[in-house]
């Protein structure tokens, strides 16, 4: 049997209807075998801040935690004014401390966006690309992933429309074959 991979999926919305919760949700279950995808919360982690990370509260501790014990990391995200959603760089900013002991380091990574808009949070997306370039996660380049149009991405039963299904399991097979080229 092929080795299981653990994924933490980090979502850059704490909305109760997110649609990137929602597409984090269904790209965990079109996932192949060897991956198993895990969204791990950052809505609780207080605002970074070097002096309180001086004796870090269980909650960044937590977060660095999960984010170690996970074999790859993928980022599914909206856009806020062209960019990364606060909550989003702040989990990334604990994530990358104490300084030398970056809890992203080396992760296999991919990043998709998700917006109700036509551009498909292309800002987002590239702007976060940056930040990993620096934390030396290796990002999938191919298939970029900017999903609009969100708002019709699932029918009122929850169901992912048949228009994108295709598109994410293809994105997520290439992730799965991504991991196994820097973890196998
Ligand atoms: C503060 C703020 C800024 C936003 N800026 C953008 C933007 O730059 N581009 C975009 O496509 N959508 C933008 N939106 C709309 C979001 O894409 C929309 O609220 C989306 O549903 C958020 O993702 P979610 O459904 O996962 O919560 C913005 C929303 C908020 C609250």
């Amino acid at each position: 049997m092929s080795q299981v991979y653990s994924v933490a999926v980090v979502v850059g919305s704490l909305r109760k209807a997110s649609f990137n919760r929602k597409v984090a949700l269904a790209l965990a279950q079109l996932a192949p075998s060897n991956l198993q995808l895990k969204i791990v919360e950052i809505g609780d982690l207080p605002l970074y801040n070097e002096d309180i990370d001086l004796d870090p509260p269980a909650a960044y501790k937590a977060f660095r935690e999960q984010i170690r014990n996970s074999d790859a990391v993928l980022f599914v995200t909206p856009e806020y004014n062209r960019s990364v959603p606060g909550v989003l760089k702040n989990a990334i900013d604990v994530g990358s401390r104490p300084y030398g002991q970056s809890a992203w380091s080396g992760k296999p990574g991919a990043v998709i966006s998700v917006s109700p808009g036509a551009v498909g949070g292309f800002g987002a997306n590239h702007h976060l690309r940056q930040s990993l370039v620096f934390l030396d996660v290796p990002c999938m380049q191919q298939p970029e992933a900017y999903i609009g149009g969100a708002a019709s991405l699932f029918d009122e039963n929850g169901k992912l429309s048949e228009k994108v299904q295709p598109f994410l399991q293809t994105f997520i097979d290439k992730y799965a074959s991504w991991v196994e080229r820097h973890k196998g």
